[in-house]
């Protein structure tokens, strides 16, 4: 089975992690978030995945040369303008033959860690007899989603957004995993920017072909900075299918450091009495003696004394000794 993959967004959110790397190749557990997704869609069934892009696949391609990713052989659909999630699936399903070919197919957001059972959601959309059927999961404020009402049949009534305050009472939201039968491509050209969530899916609600599937299972966006730093730490205590090793065999942390709840990448430096809690030290950062990083993702410099709070530090982002910083994302992104 093939997969439409859109990765094609500027991950504005992670700024600046992802000045220097793409939000797909961010590390989560020590392993690109990709490969993440990609090992749970092979798992599904999915033996192909287009990866749609909004800007060159060099980066992907160092990272996976062999085009070989989670067990799934990858190809690149490149846009050379956004075309918005309809249009880059219309565009990268075509790009892929799926529409020649008619078959049924997947479509999944690149930010997207979760531990559903794709097979089993093939396998709903297959005893309804769908169009489209989208993985819905419950969160506790909807407002930063797109939030869906379904009926006792689970046929989806309305999909709303990023939905006003007030809007809908459904917490069901959707969780950014679909599949799709080829005959909706018709609903999406590939040519001009088109949005899924706006346009396609209300219009297959009104002609009653789009299902939801709703599950408890683990689900995390992990395109913003709380949740980036979370589906890393999540990985820690939840029971994972996947690999996992906290601090890389190339990291050099001194002894007396202290180590809580956090994820340590290859060529880490930590220094003596440092405390990292409940964050991520991506490859090659490096804290300095007795600094304090607290929920946060580091890929630069924390001087010695330095305590960082909720903060994003990047590649060039240098924290002072004896700084204190919170609420923080360095360099600023406003000012590049
Ligand atoms: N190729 C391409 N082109 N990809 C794009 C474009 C584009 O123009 N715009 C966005 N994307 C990709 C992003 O890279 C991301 O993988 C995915 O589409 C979703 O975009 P986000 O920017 O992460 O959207 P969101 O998180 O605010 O909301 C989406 O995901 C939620 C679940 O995580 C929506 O689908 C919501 O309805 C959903 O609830
Ligand atoms: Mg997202």
């Amino acid at each position: 089975m093939h997969a439409v993959v859109l990765v094609g967004g500027f991950g504005t959110r992670l700024r600046p992690l992802t000045f220097t790397t793409p939000k797909p190749l961010l590390p989560v557990g020590n392993m690109p978030l990709l490969e993440r997704l990609m090992t749970s869609l092979a798992h599904g069934g999915v033996t192909h995945a287009v990866l749609s892009l909004g800007f060159r696949p060099q980066p992907f391609l160092e990272v996976f040369p062999s085009n070989i990713c989670g067990g799934v052989e990858l190809s690149y659909a490149v846009e050379d303008r956004p075309l918005d999630t309809a249009g880059a699936i219309g565009f990268a399903a075509r790009e892929a033959g799926i529409d020649r070919r008619g078959e049924t197919f997947i479509v999944a957001n690149g930010d997207v860690i979760t531990d559903l059972d794709v097979a089993k959601l093939v396998s709903f959309h297959r005893t309804n007899n769908a169009q489209g059927t989208i993985h819905l999961t419950p969160v506790a404020d909807p407002s930063q989603y797109g939030v869906v009402e379904t009926s006792s049949d689970s046929r989806v009534l309305r999909f709303v957004e990023k939905p006003a305050p007030g809007e809908t009472t459904s917490r069901d939201v959707n969780a950014g995993t679909y599949v799709l039968e080829a005959a909706t491509l018709a609903r999406m050209p590939g040519t001009s920017p088109l949005s899924i969530e706006r346009m396609t899916f209300p219009e297959m609600c009104r002609d009653g072909v789009l299902y939801g599937y709703s599950t408890d299972d683990y689900w995390i966006d992990a395109g913003r900075p709380e949740t980036y730093v979370r589906a890393n730490i999540d990985l820690l205590s939840r029971h994972s299918i996947y690999q996992l090793t906290p601090i890389d065999a190339l990291a050099q942390v001194d002894p007396s450091a202290h180590i809580l709840q956090s994820i340590i990448g290859a060529g880490c430096v930590v220094g003596e009495n440092a405390q990292i809690i409940r964050s991520v030290l991506i490859a090659g950062s490096r804290i300095d003696a007795n600094a304090v990083v607290i929920d946060s993702a580091v890929m630069g410099r924390i001087g010695a004394f330095a305590q960082v709070t909720s903060c994003l530090i990047g590649v060039d982002g240098q924290i002072n000794s004896g700084a204190v910083l919170r609420d923080a994302k360095v360099p600023d992104p406003a000012t590049i």
